[in-house]
């Protein structure tokens, strides 16, 4: 394992889903952390400054917030337009640029599970431009590959129907999806950079479960109480095109070889989808025939 070095764990970030995880282990573990924001006089920015969150305005082009840091940690933004996939992909170097004119002991990308692959989703490419950037810049780099976030699990339409709860994804049943809790994101972060772990081949993909529909509706349906159904819908029924070709790629990314042993070895105490569900407190849906 290699030495980072002393000075704090930098966070690109850091006021948000993914970063904020990676704060939270960080401050879990006893690291001092310097979060990289855009606005410090922000509310979430302020609330990781009452937390002890050291606080550096970064702007694009400015290596000055990353001078001295142990470690960089750092992800990008959601895009959903080709705009904002090209804005992605300048962000993601612009930062690489920073932490080389820095010279920062060791990255940690936090990239998305698909993008070393040509998955035909255009916020993975994105994402895998950002990696193939930082490989050639020379930096000691490791790159993290979450799966879909557990936490999504709130945009999916759930209903209970006469007792029975019911789950549709447009994904054939039979297909496990790998997921992810964002507080796994965050402890898999942070082992990497207080160099308490290291992966082969510089990147790991980010999954801590892997479950078919009908099993993902039988862990909502047991943490309610209730039996569980899941109901695959087409492709067709997702109107966007980008979400169409995620759901093309989580089937086809099913068949990959799965690095749920690599991150169990990281963080033995990795969430099950039962697990994260019982850390939210979620509660079904009313059932209409019984309201
Ligand atoms: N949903 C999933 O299942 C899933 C799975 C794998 C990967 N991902 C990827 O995860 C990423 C989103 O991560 P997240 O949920 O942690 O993001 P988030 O909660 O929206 O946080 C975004 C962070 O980026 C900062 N930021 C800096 N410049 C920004 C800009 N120009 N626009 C927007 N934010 C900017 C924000 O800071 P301030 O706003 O405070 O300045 C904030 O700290 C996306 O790239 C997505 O593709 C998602």
């Amino acid at each position: 394992m290699t030495t980072q070095g002393t000075g704090p764990i930098a966070v690109f970030g850091a006021t948000g889903q993914q970063g904020g995880a990676v704060v939270d282990a960080l401050l879990g573990r006893g690291a001092r952390v310097r979060a990289l924001v855009r606005s410090p006089e922000s509310d979430r920015a302020r609330a990781l400054a009452d937390r002890g969150v050291e606080l550096a305005a970064f702007r694009i082009g400015d290596p000055a917030p990353l001078e001295a840091a142990g470690a960089f940690y750092f992800m990008t933004p959601e895009a959903n337009t080709p705009e904002e996939t090209e804005q992605e992909a300048g962000l993601g170097t612009a930062l690489v640029d920073a932490a080389v004119a820095a010279r920062v002991p060791h990255v940690v990308f936090n990239s998305v599970s698909g993008a070393e692959h040509d998955s035909g989703v255009a916020h993975f490419a994105s994402k895998g431009r950002v990696e193939a950037y930082l490989r050639q810049s020379g930096l000691r780099a490791t790159m993290i590959r979450p799966t879909a976030f557990m936490e999504s699990f709130a945009h999916v339409p759930m209903t209970v129907q006469d007792g029975v709860l019911v789950l549709k994804m447009p994904l054939p049943d039979g297909v496990g999806l790998k997921m992810v809790a964002l507080r796994d994101i965050g402890t898999v972060a942070a082992a990497l950079l207080l160099g308490a772990a290291d992966v082969p081949g510089g990147a790991v993909e980010v999954v801590t479960d892997q479950l078919t529909g009908s099993q993902i509706a039988a862990a909502f349906g047991a943490h309610a109480g209730l039996p569980a159904r899941y109901e695959a819908l087409p492709l067709s029924a997702v109107t966007d095109a980008e979400d169409r070709a995620m759901f093309r790629w989580f089937a086809l990314a099913a068949t990959h070889p799965s690095d749920l042993a690599a991150v169990r070895a990281i963080e033995p105490g990795a969430w099950t989808l039962a697990d994260w569900l019982r850390s939210t407190g979620w509660t079904a849906p009313a059932d209409p025939a019984r309201s």
